[in-house]
């Protein structure tokens, strides 16, 4: 018995080294250590045993199993490595086939035209600040020369938060924030949100952006703006864009005036764009009222300022000939890869 043990041992060594696939190994295995297997076998036949002898030989048989065991385990390693080793050999991965290529997106185009008017300001000067789009109303309406009951008031005013806070209607605000902040000379311009009582049609949105100027020096004029908004005009229009100042009523500004650039596709012959007229209303502007100065703790008998507001949703509108304003907040893909 102890013969036919060692037998197996040795036997099971020999073709175990001899295996050269996991397959292979596995039917040796069987072979072995089956149920059917030869040691197995050996085991059962264990009651013929002398008594006194089966400890030693039962001993001797876990001894054999555990080395067949081990030889099996090592060897399924050994294996397993090699056919992964020659799988990577057979297998190869094209790595010279281009990447699937990611569509790129861009600026949206209102954000787009802001940027290109606020180049223009900085380039003449204006510094950019930006105010809340939750506002005080002093800030939005008192301090802007509209008291409670300014007819403006009620042609803009929306969503109040409480009697004293609300959405701001213009970006107008910013210049008192920013005349109570700093000291003359102030050069600033404003882009932002602004919120009115609007219904949605072709040209209101009851948010829209604004961008607002300031300029408050010694001895600035009317001369002084109308140079800024020329130049700017040009800039953002074309070369022979002109200007037109009708005067109107802002309760911020005296005098107050309504500005209107000739119309860049017909040059004021009249067409379509214009509605025959030959000129495109662009902005509110206007000298700063003297009560809105001394508001803001600035003395109007030593400077003086201009102002201007104007729409960027207008002015993209103009730039592009964009016909509908919804076109901006609708998000339509088809309509914002053109630009
Ligand atoms: N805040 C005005 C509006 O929303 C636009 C405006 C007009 C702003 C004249 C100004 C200004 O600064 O001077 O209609």
């Amino acid at each position: 018995m102890k013969e036919k043990l060692q037998n197996i041992i040795k036997a099971a060594q020999n073709e175990l080294s001899g295996a050269s696939a996991s397959d292979a190994l596995e039917q040796l295995r069987v072979k072995y250590l089956g149920k059917k297997g030869e040691l197995t076998a050996i085991l059962r036949s264990m009651g013929a045993v002398p008594a006194e002898e089966r400890p030693a030989l039962g001993q001797l048989a876990n001894e054999v199993r555990e080395k067949i065991e081990n030889i099996i385990s090592e060897k399924k390693e050994q294996l397993k490595s090699k056919e992964l080793e020659n799988r990577l050999g057979r297998e190869s991965i094209d790595i010279t086939l281009p990447a699937r290529r990611q569509p790129l997106g861009h600026l949206h185009p209102l954000t787009q035209v802001e940027y290109d008017m606020r180049e223009i300001f900085i380039d003449m000067g204006f510094e950019v600040v930006e105010g809340p789009e939750v506002e005080l109303t002093y800030n939005n309406f008192d301090a802007l020369n509209a008291p409670k009951d300014h007819p403006s008031r009620d042609m803009t005013d929306t969503f109040y938060f409480n009697p004293d806070v609300l959405l701001r209607t213009q970006t107008s605000p910013v210049q008192v924030r920013a005349m109570l902040e700093k000291k003359p000379p102030l050069r600033i311009i404003s882009p932002g949100r602004v919120y009115r009582n609007d219904e949605v049609d072709a040209t209101h949105s009851p948010m829209f952006h604004q961008m607002e100027g300031l300029v408050v020096d010694k001895n600035v004029t009317m001369g002084d703006l109308k140079g800024v908004l020329a130049e700017f005009a040009v800039k953002m229009f074309g070369a022979d864009t002109k200007t037109r100042f009708r005067p109107h009523n802002f309760p911020f500004t005296e005098p107050s005036a309504e500005v209107d650039i000739s119309c860049f596709v017909c040059k004021g012959e009249g067409c379509r764009l214009c509605k025959g007229e030959g000129w495109i209303e662009l902005l509110g502007a206007g000298l700063v009222h003297p009560n809105v100065l001394r508001g803001c703790g600035i003395d109007p008998d030593i400077y003086s300022g201009f102002a201007f507001g104007m729409g960027i949703e207008r002015v993209a509108m103009c730039k592009y000939r964009i016909d509908d304003m919804r076109l901006l907040f609708e998000n339509d893909i088809r309509f914002l890869s053109q630009f």
